[in-house]
């Protein structure tokens, strides 16, 4: 059984799908965030999953609150940590402390628009396919190697709102899929690229494109 802490900073519906996905032989042991408000805190305590607040308000420098969440996370002692809409930059020592078992969903095309505002800027860029990425998480934002990706169109009516949400039901599905390989000991990572070892006669693809919109 392999133990998974979830870190959030707001709605939670990435986590609500890892929480509904059930990934066999895991268990999500604490779902942390940020935000003391976060909506998904109240999700996770419906799921009756114990949650945390680590805020950043609390401590005087980005290195006391890194450390404060690394000893919460610890705690836990987890196999797996995921990023699941965690909306703060983590430090060096942080991510060095659980490289290799530091996952995060962003949503965009890595390695196109990482940061902030991803639907506006693949929107006003003009790119026709947009999407979204899950990926190890390594000390440079939004870089570290890629888990599997899915796309989606961009269409000529779409708002920044519209195009958020055709990707958000991508990274429902993308999200808890990259968890169960981890889980199912399928990931390697090599370099940057991950090797997803096939463990049956079916072979999924991790680069997935949605049958309709
Ligand atoms: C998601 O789009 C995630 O990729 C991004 O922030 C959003 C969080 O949504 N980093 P939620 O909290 O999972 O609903």
């Amino acid at each position: 059984m392999k133990k998974i802490v979830i870190l959030i900073s707001g709605r939670g519906s990435n986590m609500q799908a890892l929480l509904k996905a059930n990934v066999a032989n895991a268990r999500i042991v604490a779902v942390i965030s940020n935000k003391a408000d976060a909506a998904g805190l109240k999700i996770a305590e419906n799921f009756g999953i114990e949650t945390a607040v680590v805020s950043q308000k609390d401590f005087k420098n980005r290195n006391d609150f890194d450390c404060a969440l690394a000893k919460k996370i610890a705690h836990f002692s987890p196999d797996l940590i995921v990023l699941a809409g965690f909306m703060r930059i983590l430090g060096k020592d942080f991510v060095a402390r659980f490289e290799g078992r530091l996952m995060n969903i962003h949503p965009s095309l890595l390695p196109s628009f990482t940061g902030l505002n991803t639907h506006e800027r693949a929107i006003e860029a003009g790119v026709k396919i947009h999407g979204c990425t899950v990926h190890f998480v390594t000390p440079e934002l939004d870089c570290g190697p890629i888990i599997i990706q899915a796309a989606v169109p961009v269409l000529d009516s779409d708002s920044p709102d519209a195009l958020a949400a055709r990707v958000l039901k991508e990274e429902h599905r993308i999200l808890p899929q990259a968890v169960t390989w981890f889980v199912e000991n399928r990931l390697k990572i090599n370099g940057l690229r991950v090797e997803i070892a096939d463990n049956s006669a079916e072979k999924t693809p991790s680069s997935v494109f949605p049958r309709s919109t």
